[in-house]
């Protein structure tokens, strides 16, 4: 694709799809993640010349990059190059440009990210996120000011496992953030020998990460990759009258937990989901399922550990078929009594595989996906799977994962574990 700029002077850049999907984005607050090569710092350059220069009053702009040498060697280089026709002052012993707009640029090293506090600016670029200090983000954000109003910011780097652009973007992502990611090989200005060399130098998670542009989990385990999640978001999720049960899960929110959420799928499409901050919200429940009940809504496994007891006997009461499941209790078999903590375990291990199938769709809520990208396990002292606790997760500053734990119990399977538990103790009784 072409892209023109409002005052580049006629120069026309050419874009790849995701370059072009990136540049356009108008959320305040953009991530594009690619592999080595894949056209990032290009393209975050192209999206200062294509959305802020010449097109309000003069501004200024922060391009930060890792270290001096990775700013003067790429960032900067790449800058002047995307965009040399309006370009009208370099005065390189500040790292500062004018341009013929009337904005200005600086570009400074986020080595000491203290020393990126200064004026006010109206955007800001950070080139290799991934390799900056934390505390880059808030600082540069915390500029963002200039004319009194909120500027925005892009990131453009390779992964670097699940770090603090991961944690921004994908486990804490909101309506003002979004993520485009690119493997090296999209990259349609790249000469196809490089990619096929560093291929073959690359492999394992290394490749995935350097050249896929995948956030790879780091020993303490994440649950579910992110490129499943984003997978999942991409395959559309329909109702279709055909396709069997429709079921529910919900998590009915206990002390200290903000929503109670329902989600609805029909086989490994989610159909639905709905999140209530309201302490009472059965009325909202049944609402959001009498649609449901007439389109083959067969059951709602509900947590009914704690406080869900009392909301699954009243939604019970209400005619709703209710499948009550203590996510504390023992696995279902005594095969996944071998390999899991507890039952929660087993069916979030379920979902994952799931996932890894590639066969679930519709994950379009941002916050659930979140949630489920921030979910970790580990092994207890018997090699058993077990699930990183929700206070736990809280206490490492994730929120409660209410969301990820409705569609857990909405894709347990159809077992009957109490069921299966009493067959089990009454062979033991008969076999002695
Ligand atoms: N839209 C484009 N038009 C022309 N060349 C491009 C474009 N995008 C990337 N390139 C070229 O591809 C190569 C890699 O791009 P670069 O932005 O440096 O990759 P990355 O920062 O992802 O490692 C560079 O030579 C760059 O000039
Ligand atoms: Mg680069």
């Amino acid at each position: 694709m072409i892209a023109e700029a409002p005052a580049s002077g006629g120069r026309r850049l050419r874009l790849s799809d995701t370059q072009c999907d990136f540049v356009d984005d108008p959320h305040p607050f953009v991530l594009f993640v690619g592999g080595v090569g894949a056209g990032k710092t290009y393209a975050g350059a192209a999206r200062a010349l294509l959305r802020r220069f010449g097109v309000a009053r003069p501004s200024l702009g922060l391009v930060v990059s890792p270290s001096y040498p990775m700013l003067r060697d790429a960032t900067w280089r790449t800058a002047l190059d995307v965009w040399a026709p309006l370009v009208e002052r370099v005065v390189g012993n500040e790292m500062r440009l004018v341009l013929k707009t009337g904005d200005e640029v600086i570009f400074r090293s986020a080595d000491d990210p203290e020393r990126l506090r200064g004026p006010n600016a109206a955007w800001a670029w950070i080139d290799e996120a991934a390799l900056c200090h934390p505390s880059t983000w808030p600082i540069t954000i915390g500029r963002l000011r200039q004319h009194g109003e909120l500027g925005e910011a892009w990131l453009t780097t390779t992964p670097k496992g699940m770090n603090w652009v991961y944690q921004t973007f994908v486990v804490d992502a909101t309506d003002q953030t979004a993520v485009h990611r690119a493997a090296t090989a999209q990259n349609p200005f790249v000469d196809q020998a490089f990619v096929s060399s560093l291929r073959s130098q690359y492999s394992g998670d290394f490749a995935r990460q350097e050249l896929e542009a995948e956030f790879i989990a780091d020993q303490a385990s994440a649950l579910i990759e992110w490129r499943w999640l984003d997978d999942a978001r991409a395959r559309p999720a329909t109702y279709d009258p055909k396709a069997g049960a429709v079921v529910g899960g919900l998590d009915v929110a206990g002390p200290g937990e903000a929503e109670t959420v329902l989600c609805v799928r029909q086989g490994d499409a989610i159909l639905e989901l709905h999140a209530w901050l309201d302490p009472d919200p059965r009325g909202h429940i049944l609402d959001a399922l009498r649609t449901w009940r007439h389109r083959g809504l067969t059951r709602v496994a509900v947590d009914t550990a704690g406080i869900g007891h009392y909301l699954a006997r009243s939604l019970q009461d209400a005619g709703v078929t209710v499948r009550d499941v203590n996510v504390g209790s023992a696995p279902t078999s005594d095969e996944a009594r071998e390999r899991f903590a507890n039952l929660k375990a087993e069916y979030y291990w379920g979902l994952r595989e799931r996932f890894k199938d590639g066969t679930v769709k519709g994950l379009t809520d941002r916050l659930l996906l979140g949630q489920l990208a921030g979910l970790k396990y580990d092994h207890d002292l018997r090699g058993r799977v077990k699930i990183e606790r929700k206070e736990d997760a809280v206490r490492r500053g994730i929120k409660s994962p209410d969301r990820a734990e409705a569609l857990m119990l909405c894709f347990a399977p159809d077992g009957q574990p109490e069921l299966a538990e009493m067959y089990r103790a009454a062979r033991r009784l008969v076999v002695g």
